[in-house]
């Protein structure tokens, strides 16, 4: 344990070795999952929470990918998002007919990524799916699941990976519960 930031944090979640694991199974669901696609399938990504592991996920895949990303409001501090969600930034290009996998990094009452989904389906995409990297699967308020969840998690603030408080901590590479202290 060589870095300083292991010591803000009260307990690891999912360690470094474990979300690699995972994510080299999630590679391989979407593989699978789009093996029969004959042109490449449109990766969304919620930023920011979605890069570390849309960064790690797209160097382990076989088939073929475009990317594109999405800013959407959602929440500040340990609150996730209430009520409606709004698209800060938009994709680039046209999806219409298109095979896409949104890629988030967390879902927590489901809210943001029905919102995202809904907003998507409008524009008739071939297909549209999500993979996320973690669920709160007991926190649900939408009629609305992920078609692949690498890690579900229990009700807990958590940060790494991706995943902020306060816009810090995403530079961790494990997944843990901040200690007390560090919340304002
Ligand atoms: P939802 O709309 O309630 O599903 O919230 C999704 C968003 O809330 C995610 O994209 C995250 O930005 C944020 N979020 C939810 N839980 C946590 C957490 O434990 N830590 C950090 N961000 C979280
Ligand atoms: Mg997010």
């Amino acid at each position: 344990m060589k870095k300083s930031y292991y010591s803000k944090v009260s307990e690891i979640l999912i360690s470094k070795e474990e979300i690699n694991e995972g994510i080299s199974k999630a590679s391989k669901w979407i593989d699978n999952e789009y093996k029969d696609v004959n042109e490449p399938v449109l990766l969304i990504g919620i930023l920011k929470g979605c890069i570390p592991f849309l960064g790690q996920l797209t160097t382990k895949l076989e088939i073929d990918v475009e990317l594109e990303f999405m800013i959407v409001s959602s929440f500040k501090g340990t609150q996730s998002a209430i009520g409606m969600p709004e698209i800060i930034k938009d994709i680039d290009s046209d999806v219409k007919g298109k095979h896409i996998l949104l890629v988030e990094d967390i879902i927590d009452s489901g809210y943001t990524i029905k919102y995202v989904i809904d907003k998507i389906k409008e524009r008739q995409p071939a297909s549209i799916k999500i993979i996320t990297f973690l669920s709160k699967d007991g926190n649900r308020k939408v009629d609305l699941e992920p078609n692949y969840t690498c890690f579900s998690i229990p009700d807990k603030f958590i940060i790494g990976f991706g995943l902020d408080y306060k816009e810090k901590y995403r530079n961790y590479e494990f997944v843990g519960v901040l200690k007390k202290e560090f919340l304002d």
